[in-house]
Formats: structure tokens, sequence, C-alpha cells
């Protein structure tokens, strides 16, 4: 008998979207605590144009032998579930893996993960745009908690790039700590930004009692900050040094279920956007690592695997 495959998207040698490569590799069983989900959908987010382009391999923060994985974030439907899962055959979910030093990615038909890791997607909301929620509605929930409650009186909170996945999640769920946000974002987002329930600039000056970056405008963003204010960047591999007596931190995203469980319920309410530009067969993966790299896209592309 045969080994079983399932097919995934790796680079060997990363050089951009050119040097992905679709492989057959074994199929897993899921160990104890552990589901095998079957990919439905997995967006395509910058990080992974940045590991297939290398640069992570160039920063050592990336060593495998023979190959990495690409995608972060998914959702699909458990097929297989290890000793202790509560988690039926059957079950919709979705989730993150973390970590760039990874063979294996969301880029592909399968993924074994903790089932801790992984949250049920509620009935109404579909797995493509499910799919768009784990990464970025973490990591801004996430961000949320480095900036911690606002404090009184001292509560402007500028959203960089708030039309983008972090900065639309950050300009909606910021408030939750008392935060009151601003975007800043381009001229056609308007309308999208304030539906989010912020404010809309695109061009800020400096004074801001924190700044929250997801326009990944580094040392721009940081000049943005009142003295004594705080800076959330999302780069940790790219920290900046503190100044002026601004708090500096950057987020490290990593999977939380339960919390994701939260953030898909709001997804599903209309609360949180989830927005898929495109969805697009596994095969075109370059292509759509390439339309990404262009910018100004709104919505993942999703990868059909
Ligand atoms: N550290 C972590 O754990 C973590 C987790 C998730 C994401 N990230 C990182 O966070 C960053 C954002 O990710 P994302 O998925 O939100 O990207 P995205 O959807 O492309 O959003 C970025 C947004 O910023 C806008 N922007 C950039 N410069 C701007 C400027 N000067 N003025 C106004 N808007 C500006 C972009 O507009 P245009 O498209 O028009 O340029 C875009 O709307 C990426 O670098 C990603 O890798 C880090």
């Amino acid at each position: 008998m045969g080994i079983s495959t399932f097919r995934a998207a790796v680079v060997r040698t990363p050089g951009g979207p050119g040097s992905i490569e679709i492989i057959d590799v074994p199929v897993v069983e899921p160990g104890p605590g552990k589901v095998r989900v079957g990919i439905a959908a997995a967006p395509v987010n910058p990080v992974d144009l940045a590991v297939a382009g290398g640069l992570f391999h160039e920063m050592g923060l990336i060593s495998q032998p023979e190959r990495t994985g690409l995608g972060w974030d998914f959702a699909g439907v458990v097929v297989a579930a290890g000793r202790g899962v509560e988690l039926a055959v059957g079950t919709r979910v979705a989730g993150l893996v973390d970590g760039f030093d990874r063979d294996f990615g969301t880029y592909a038909e399968q993924v074994v993960v903790p089932a801790a890791e992984v949250a049920v997607v509620p009935d109404g909301l579909d797995l493509v745009a499910a799919s768009t929620v784990p990464l970025n509605a973490l990591a801004a929930a996430q961000i949320v908690d480095l900036l911690g409650d606002a404090p009184a009186g001292r509560s402007r909170l500028l959203v960089t790039g708030a039309a983008g996945a972090v900065g639309g999640y950050l300009a909606a769920l910021a408030p939750d700590r008392g935060w009151q946000v601003t975007g800043l974002a381009r001229a056609q987002d308007e309308e999208f930004v304030r539906g989010l329930g912020a404010g809309f600039t695109t061009r800020a000056e400096p004074g801001w009692d924190a700044v929250a970056d997801g326009g990944v405008l580094q040392e721009r963003g940081l000049a943005l900050v009142r003295d004594g204010g705080t800076f959330v960047g999302v780069q940790p591999s790219a920290q900046l040094g503190a100044e002026r007596g601004i708090t500096v931190s950057a987020v490290t995203t990593h999977p939380d279920g339960p919390r994701l469980a939260g953030l898909l319920a709001r997804a599903a309410s209309g609360e949180l956007p989830a927005r898929v530009h495109a969805v697009v067969p596994l095969d075109q993966v370059a292509d759509a690592q390439r339309a990404v790299a262009k910018g100004g896209v709104r919505g993942r592309y999703v990868l059909r695997p």
C-alpha cells in the first residue's frame, strides 16, 4: 500500500513568488490533543510574501534543511482527531499556525494543529470569510493588549493603515479598552474606516497619545507619538528603540483558540470585517502573491487548496 500524501505549497530556495513549488507530502496522523484539518481556505498575508522572498532566511530566523511551509491562517473541516479531543470529525474550524521556522503551513490541503488553538466557525460565517480572520484579528487583539487601557484624558489613538487587515481590526477593537481611534488611510478608504466607528485622516500631525502601526510606518509612526506616549509596531524582527519616554513594543501574534472564537463571533455578526478580494486555486499561488505585492488590494486573496 502506498503512503497517502497531500499537496502543499513550499519554498526550497526562496526567491519570491516564482520560487514557490507545490509538492506532495506525507499525511500526518494527529497525536493526543491535536486535530487534522482539511483546509478549505487559506489567505495570502503580507508575511507570506516575505517568507517566500527569503527575508527571514536572510535574517537567520528560518533554518529549514529541506523546505519552508507557507501560510499562517486557515479555515476548514476537522478530518481526524487525536486522543482527548472533543471536536468531532466534520466540525468547521479556523485557526492560526505561528512562527517562521517550519516545514509546513496553511497553503496546503491539510494541517495538523493543537485542538486548543482552533475555534469553531459560527453558523452564518462561510469558511472563506472565516479564514481571513485568525492572523490579523488576533494580531489586533494582542496589539490592544500591549496598548492596555487608555489613560483617562489621554486616549487619542492613531491606527496607521486602518484600511488594512490588522488596521481595520485595530480600529474596531481598540475602543473596547477605552481608546478613541482615528484611522490613517488612503483617501479612497474613508467610507470603510468611518464605517468601523473610527475618525479618519489621510495626514496625521504629531502628538498622539498612542500609535498602533498597522501601516508599518515604523520611524515615521513613532514620530507621531507624544512624549511619554505608547507605540505598538507589527514587526518584532525590526523593533524600534525607545525615545522621548515613549513605551515601544511590537506584537508577535500567537494562536489563542478561545479568543479566536470570540473574534469569529464578532465577524459573523458583522461587527468585525472579514474581507475577501478573490478566491483562487492553490495552483495560482504565485500569481496571487504577485498581485498582493503590488499593494492597494483591500480584502484578502484566499487560496482554495
Ligand atoms: N507581528 C505580527 O505578529 C503580525 C501579525 C499580522 C500582521 N503583521 C504585519 O502587519 C503588517 C500589516 O499587515 P496587513 O495584513 O494589515 O497588511 P495590509 O492589509 O496590506 O494593510 C496595510 C495597509 O496600510 C496602508 N498604508 C501603508 N502605508 C500607508 C500610508 N502612508 N498612509 C495610509 N495608509 C498606508 C496600505 O495601503 P496601500 O495598500 O494602499 O499601500 C494598507 O491598506 C504587515 O507587515 C504584516 O506582516 C504582523
